[in-house]
Order: structure tokens, then C-alpha cells, then sequence
């Protein structure tokens, strides 16, 4: 061994002295869990997204999503400029990435962090699975190419022989049958962890006026997360709309979503973590300074919470010393934190639900019957907003349920729907 080469197996070594790897990786028992999107380069730069190993030697970070799987059954993976160091596999379109499966690995390995697949995305068009059977074969072949490698199949690996720490499910429009995608996921990897494999974990990316359109199928008690990352942005429910000092919060609904853990979510420890843009481009309701920090620790007063989701990855290192100021955030919430509302109860529930305080308020009324039987009705009606009042400025609300204010964006700006309940000139 050259010297060179033993001085830098010394350092590697005093290195993993100094920073041992104590808090990387999601842990369910902590309020500082950080999860960062990596994959769509939404700063939209050409070198605003880096490789993913780049981003994890930060120990800021214990959670990185891949976005996106962005169809399931002509599997397709889209990590935009990333995608630019992947081949194809013969015959196909989808992308075989040798340096993703590297990073993966060393994320994992040299630094112990939770590596999910996300899937969905606001491109996914799929709509589901048009039946539970198509849904279950579904979930067995994405477990075959992201999962454990298994010695009998073929399946084409875009990661290669890395294996994911679990799945994210990020659906923006309706789909169906997704609850038995994500149920037969959830009993591949409890199955796996049983016969001696590592942890994996299920999460999922609702939208924050609850239910999610989107995900409450998978939401509503029948199957088993780990965490939830809310997307508490392009919303009427968005993190800029924390009231510092209000107990009643009428738009940043947290309490609510703590009700659908303590008594709706199948596991009742779910974590969630609170969505926030990381940069003024990220989604609208872009927070930062003592409105983050009332809202950060707010959020940390229920025993549900978990930490934080940012998106994405390209916003956040383009946003100098954002991510020191969430974990400063996370950390200076102090004092023992202190279990409210809801408590939990056991079989037979039934809670009403607030999600929306506005005239056209929609109530849901969610009964868990047992653990994996669940109904749930909802109704709604919407109060029509205004073609005429004062032209609305970039980034402001001009539609959506419960908009009553002006729909005319400033000049040159148009009216862009990200969701039923959202609609912002840009
Ligand atoms: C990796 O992270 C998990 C979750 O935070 C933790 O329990 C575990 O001890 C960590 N492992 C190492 C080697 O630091
Ligand atoms: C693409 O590969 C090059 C060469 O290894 C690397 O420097 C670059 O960071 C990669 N880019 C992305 C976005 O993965």
C-alpha cells in the first residue's frame, strides 16, 4: 500500500469516527426526519440536478425519493437530466442506469440513506389498475425490478442490482385499485424483512386538503405506511398560510391529517412529514423565516410528526442555507413535545372530518370499522369565484373549490389548475 493510499484509509476510517451515521436514514422514532425528492431537476437548469451520490454525503438529508416511476405498466422511469447517463434495454424505452445503481448502493452503504422509488408523479396517466388481479401482478413485477434481485426472473432492472429501501406512491389524479398495489407491495416486503432481508418502508405523497383525490384509496385504513409526505403547497392548505399563535389553524390543516393517523391510518405510529417547497419556483406557498419556524413547531406539538419533505432537490441547492435553516427549525422546537388532539381508539371509530373551512366546505365522514374495512362518503359543493375583481399577481390563487376571489391573472400571466382545489396564475 502506498502512502497516499494508507493515508486515505486512515482518513476514511477517522472520518467514520467523526461523523457516525446515528440520525441518516428515515427513523421512525425521530421529529428531525429529512426527505428531499431527487430526479425531476425542477430548477430545470442543465447542471442544476447533480448525480444522487452527490447529495448524499450531506447528513442533513436521511431520505431521498426517486421521482419518477411515471407509468407502471409500460414501466418508465424519468429522472430528467439524469436520465442522460442511462442506456435503454433492447427493444424498449425503458432506462438502464449502471451510475443510479451505483449511487444507490454507495447512498446506502457509505451513508445509510433511505432510498425510495416514488411513483406517479403529475404526469401519471394511468388511472390504476383495472382490476385488483391486474393490480397485484403489477406490484409483483415493480418488487422483481426494484426489489430484491430475484434468481428466476428477467425482468429488465433500470437500477440494476441496487435494491430501493421501499415505495413512495405520488398520485395527482384519480386512480383505482391502487390500494391492492399497495397492499400486495406492503406483504412482499414484510415477507422479505421476515426471512431476514433489511427494513422497507411505504410512504405516500398526499395532497393537503384531506382526503386526497388521489390516494385516499390507499389511505383509507387498508393498508400499512410507514410515513406520509403532505404536500402542504400549491394549496389553499399551503405552509403560508400558518396563522402564528392560532391554535384553530383554518387553513394549514394539520390536525386534521394527525386525526387520520391516530384514527384512520392502518398503523396508527404512521410519521408524518410536513411538504414544503424549497425554493420561491418550488410550488406556490413558498415559506420561509418565523412563519417556518411557528409552523415547524406547531407541527412538532403532535405526536404524529416525523420532520420534513422538500421538493425537490435541484430547488434546494440552488436555495443557499434553506436546508440549515429547516434543520435548525427542526431542532429548536425544544421541551418535551406534547401529544394533542385525537386519542387514539381501537376498533369502532367514527370521526368527522373537517377538511376545508370556507363556505363550501367538504365533509367527510370516515368509519373504521376494523382494521382493514373502512367506508367513507363524502360530499361537496363549490361557491363560484369571480371573472372580474383585481387581476391576480404571479403565484396567487385564481381558482379551485371554495375560491371565491378573482380568476384574472395579471398580464402575462395565465391560470395553471395543479388540482380541483388549487389554480395560480403563472
Ligand atoms: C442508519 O439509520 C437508522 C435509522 O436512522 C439507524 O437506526 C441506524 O442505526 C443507522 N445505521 C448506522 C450504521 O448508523
Ligand atoms: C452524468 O455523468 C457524469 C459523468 O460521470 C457526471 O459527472 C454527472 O454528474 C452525471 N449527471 C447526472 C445528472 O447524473
Amino acid at each position: 500500500m502506498s502512502f497516499s493510499q494508507s493515508f486515505l484509509s486512515r482518513m476514511a476510517a477517522l472520518t467514520s469516527l467523526v461523523l457516525p451515521l446515528v440520525s441518516a436514514g428515515f427513523d421512525p422514532s425521530s421529529k428531525t426526519n429529512i426527505a428531499v425528492y431527487w430526479g425531476q431537476n425542477s430548477y430545470g437548469q442543465a447542471t442544476s440536478q447533480e448525480r444522487l451520490s452527490y447529495y448524499c454525503s450531506n447528513t442533513e438529508i436521511d431520505i431521498i425519493p426517486i421521482a419518477f416511476l411515471l407509468a407502471i405498466d409500460t414501466p418508465t422511469i424519468n429522472v430528467a437530466n439524469a436520465g442522460n447517463n442511462c442506456t435503454t434495454f433492447a427493444g424498449t424505452e425503458l432506462l438502464d442506469c449502471p451510475q443510479i445503481e451505483a449511487d444507490i448502493e454507495e447512498c446506502q452503504s457509505s451513508y445509510n440513506k433511505t432510498i425510495m422509488l416514488s411513483i406517479g408523479g403529475a404526469t401519471y396517466t394511468e388511472g390504476g389498475f383495472t382490476s385488483s388481479t391486474a393490480a397485484i401482478a403489477a406490484a409483483q413485477e415493480i418488487w422483481a425490478m426494484f426489489g430484491p434481485v430475484q434468481a428466476s426472473s428477467t425482468v429488465d432492472r433500470p437500477f440494476g442490482d441496487a435494491v430501493v429501501d421501499g415505495f413512495d406512491f405520488d398520485f395527482e389524479s384519480v386512480t383505482e385499485n391502487t390500494a391492492y398495489f399497495a397492499a400486495e407491495l406492503r406483504a412482499l416486503m414484510n415477507a422479505a424483512t421476515a426471512a431476514g432481508d433489511k427494513e422497507y418502508y411505504l410512504s405516500a405523497a398526499p395532497q393537503c386538503p384531506y382526503p386526497d383525490a388521489a390516494d385516499n384509496d390507499m389511505l383509507d385504513g387498508a393498508v400499512s405506511f410507514d410515513f406520509i409526505m403532505i404536500q402542504f403547497y400549491n394549496n389553499y392548505c399551503s405552509i403560508s398560510t400558518f396563522v402564528a399563535g392560532d391554535t384553530a389553524q383554518p387553513y394549514f390543516d394539520y390536525t386534521t391529517w394527525d386525526a387520520w393517523a391516530q384514527t384512520v391510518s392502518a398503523n396508527p405510529n404512521v410519521k408524518i412529514l410536513v411538504g414544503i417547497p424549497a425554493n420561491t419556483g418550488a410550488g406556490s406557498g413558498y415559506t420561509t423565516g418565523a412563519t417556518l419556524e411557528a409552523a415547524l413547531q406547531y407541527s412538532e406539538t403532535f405526536s404524529s410528526f416525523g420532520g420534513v419533505m422538500m421538493w425537490d432537490m435541484s430547488q434546494l441547492y440552488a436555495n443557499t442555507g434553506f436546508l440549515d435553516e429547516v434543520a435548525a427549525d427542526l431542532g429548536s422546537g425544544g421541551g418535551s413535545p406534547t401529544p394533542t388532539s385525537t386519542s387514539k381508539t381501537s376498533t369502532t371509530t367514527s370521526t368527522t372530518l373537517r377538511t376545508s373551512t370556507t363556505a363550501s366546505a367538504t365533509t367527510t365522514t370516515l368509519t373504521r370499522t376494523s382494521s382493514t374495512t373502512l367506508s367513507s362518503s363524502s360530499s361537496s359543493s363549490s361557491a363560484s369565484a369571480s371573472s372580474t375583481g383585481a387581476p391576480v399577481a404571479e403565484w396567487g390563487q385564481c381558482g379551485g373549490i371554495g375560491y371565491t376571489g378573482s380568476t384574472v391573472c395579471a398580464s402575462p400571466y395565465s391560470c395553471v389548475c395543479n388540482s380541483v382545489w388549487w389554480c395560480q396564475c403563472e
